[in-house]
C-alpha cells in the first residue's frame, strides 16, 4: 500500500481523523484550527477536567472563545477524551506536550518520553506524527523515531511519517495567531515533509518546509533565545542607565527612530512564561553534554534571573524615600501575569517580587484582573477586591505586570508611592517624586 499517497489524499479531502495530544495552550488552538478547517478532531489530555469542559461545549483558554468550541463539538468536528486508544484509529497526530525544566535547572524531557511510548503502543501503517513540543535539535529523531522504531517494524517516510514543526504562537496576540504565523516544518525524510506539509497546508495559511527535524527544532530556539539574550542585554542596559542617572525608556524610544538596524526590546522584572527564559536552557544544556558552553545564553540567564531581586531593591528605594524599611511595609503588586492581558501565570517574576518582599518581613497583597488567585510554591494569595481602597493604603504599589485595563492616571493619583518595572506610567511617572522607575 502506498501510505504517502493515501496520507496525502485524506489530508487534501479533510477526510484524514486528527489527534492532538496535549490540550493546553497549544495543542487547543491547534485543535481547533484544524477542526475549523473541516478535519475531525480527537483532543487527548490525561486530565480529565480539561476534557470534561471542552466536551461540554467551553474553552478554558483566554484565546478561544466558548462558541468556537460549542460550534465545533456540536458538528462533531471537535471532542475529547482522556483515553490513549483512540489513537489506533486516527491518521494523524500532533504532540503538544509541555517541555519544562527540572528543579536543577536541566531539561524535562519525561513528557515526550511518555508520549513516544504511547505512540510505540498505538502506531500503525499510514499514521503521521508531527512533534510540536519546544526541545532540543535532536529530540524528534533521538527520543521518538528511535521507539518507534524499534519492535514495530514499520518503516519511517513508507509506513509512517515524522516530523517536528514548532509552535511559534505568542498568547493573547490577535494579530499573528496559530492560523497566519507562517509555520516552520522539517521531516526525517522528504515523503515524512511532503506528507505533513500536505496536512498542515490545509489548515495554516503557510507552511516554511527546512530540510530536516533538527533545522525545524533549533530554529524555534534560535527565535527564544533572540528574545532572551536581547531582553537580558536591555535589563542589563536599564541597570546601567540606573548607575548612570540616564533614563532608560527614553533612550529605548529615542533608538527605535532608527528606521533599520534596531528592534525594540523593553526592561522589566524579569522573565516569564513557558517558552522564553526554559527555552534557550534545553539548547545549553545539549551543547553541555557536547563540551561546549553557551556563554549568550547563560549571561542572559543570570541576568533576567536577577531582575526580580532588581525590581525588590527599587521597592526599597521607594520606601527609602518615604524613611520605611521593607519589613512591616504593606505593599501591592499590580499584575502577576507573566506578560499584559493574559492569564499565565508560569514562570511570573511576579512570584519571585512576592517571595522576596515576604523573606523581608513585608505584607504583600496583589491585585490581577485575570489571575483571581495564586497557589504556587507555598504562595498562597487572592487577588484583593476593592482595589482602590487597597492602592491608597499601601506605603507601595508596584506595577509588575502593565495589563492595559488598570486606571494609571487614577492609580497615581491615589497611590502613596509607586514603583512602576514597566513603564506603564510613561511620561507622568517621570520626575514625580511618588514614582520609581525601573
Ligand atoms: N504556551 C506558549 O505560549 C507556547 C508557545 C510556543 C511553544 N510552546 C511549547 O509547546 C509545548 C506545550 O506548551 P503549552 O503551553 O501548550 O503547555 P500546557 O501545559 O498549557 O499544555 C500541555 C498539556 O499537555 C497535557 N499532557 C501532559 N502529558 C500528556 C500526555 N502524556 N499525553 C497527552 N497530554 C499530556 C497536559 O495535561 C496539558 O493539558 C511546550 O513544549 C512549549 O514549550 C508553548
Amino acid at each position: 500500500m502506498d501510505y504517502t499517497q493515501k496520507l496525502i489524499e485524506k489530508f487534501n479531502d479533510r477526510s484524514a481523523h486528527i489527534a492532538i495530544l496535549g490540550l493546553g495552550y497549544v495543542g487547543l488552538p491547534l485543535a481547533v484550527v484544524f477542526a475549523e478547517s473541516g478535519f475531525k478532531v480527537t483532543g487527548i489530555d490525561p486530565i480529565t477536567s480539561k476534557v470534561d469542559t471542552l466536551n461540554s461545549g467551553e474553552s478554558y483558554i483566554f484565546d478561544i472563545s466558548n462558541k468556537q468550541i460549542s460550534d465545533l463539538v456540536n458538528s462533531g468536528h471537535l471532542s475529547a477524551t482522556t483515553d490513549f486508544s483512540v489513537l489506533s484509529e486516527v491518521d494523524a497526530v500532533s504532540i503538544c506536550v509541555p517541555t519544562p525544566l527540572r528543579k536543577t535547572g536541566d531539561p524535562d524531557l519525561s513528557f515526550i518520553l511518555s508520549v513516544a511510548d504511547t505512540l510505540q503502543e498505538y502506531i500503525h501503517p499510514g499514521l503521521a506524527i508531527v512533534l510540536e513540543s519546544t526541545t532540543y535539535p535532536g529530540t524528534t529523531r533521538e527520543l521518538i523515531l528511535q521507539r518507534l522504531c524499534e519492535e514495530s517494524g514499520l518503516n519511517v517516510g513508507e509506513d509512517f511519517f515524522l516530523a517536528f514543526s514548532p509552535e511559534r504562537v505568542d498568547p493573547g496576540r490577535e494579530d499573528w495567531t496559530t492560523i497566519n504565523t507562517p509555520k516552520v516544518i522539517g521531516g526525517i525524510t522528504e515523503n515524512c515533509l511532503l506528507v505533513t506539509k500536505t496536512w498542515y497546508e490545509q489548515s495554516l495559511e503557510q507552511v516554511v518546509p527546512v530540510s530536516s527535524t533538527e533545522v525545524a527544532e533549533m530554529t524555534k530556539l534560535l527565535e527564544n533565545t533572540f528574545r532572551m539574550i536581547n531582553i537580558g542585554m536591555v535589563n542589563e542596559l536599564a541597570i546601567m542607565c540606573d548607575r548612570l542617572g540616564v533614563d532608560v525608556w527614553e533612550v529605548i524610544d529615542a533608538a527605535a527612530t532608527k528606521p533599520f538596524g534596531f528592534m525594540k526590546f523593553q526592561p522589566g522584572p524579569g522573565l516569564g512564561g513557558h517558552c522564553i527564559p526554559i527555552d534557550p536552557l534545553y539548547l545549553s544544556w545539549k551543547l553541555k553534554s557536547l563540551n561546549y558552553s553557551a556563554r549568550f545564553i547563560e549571561l542572559a540567564s543570570e541576568i533576567n534571573t536577577g531582575m526580580p531581586r532588581y525590581a525588590v531593591s527599587k521597592i526599597q528605594d521607594a520606601l527609602n524615600l518615604q524613611k520605611k524599611s521593607l519589613n512591616g511595609s504593606k505593599i501591592l503588586i499590580l499584575g502577576v501575569a507573566y506578560k499584559l492581558d493574559i492569564d499565565d501565570l508560569r514562570e511570573s517574576p511576579a512570584l519571585d517580587v512576592i517571595i522576596y518582599l515576604k523573606q523581608k518581613g513585608a505584607v504583600v497583597s496583589y491585585h490581577d484582573p485575570y489571575i483571581p488567585s495564586i497557589d504556587h510554591e507555598g504562595i498562597r494569595m487572592k487577588s484583593v477586591s476593592d482595589l482602590e481602597n487597597e492602592i491608597k493604603a499601601v506605603d507601595c504599589v508596584a506595577i509588575i505586570t502593565n495589563h492595559s485595563s488598570y486606571d494609571y492616571d487614577q492609580i497615581l493619583k491615589d497611590a502613596n508611592m509607586i514603583v512602576d518595572t514597566r513603564n506603564a506610567l510613561g511620561d507622568k511617572g517621570k520626575k514625580n517624586p511618588k514614582v520609581v522607575r525601573l
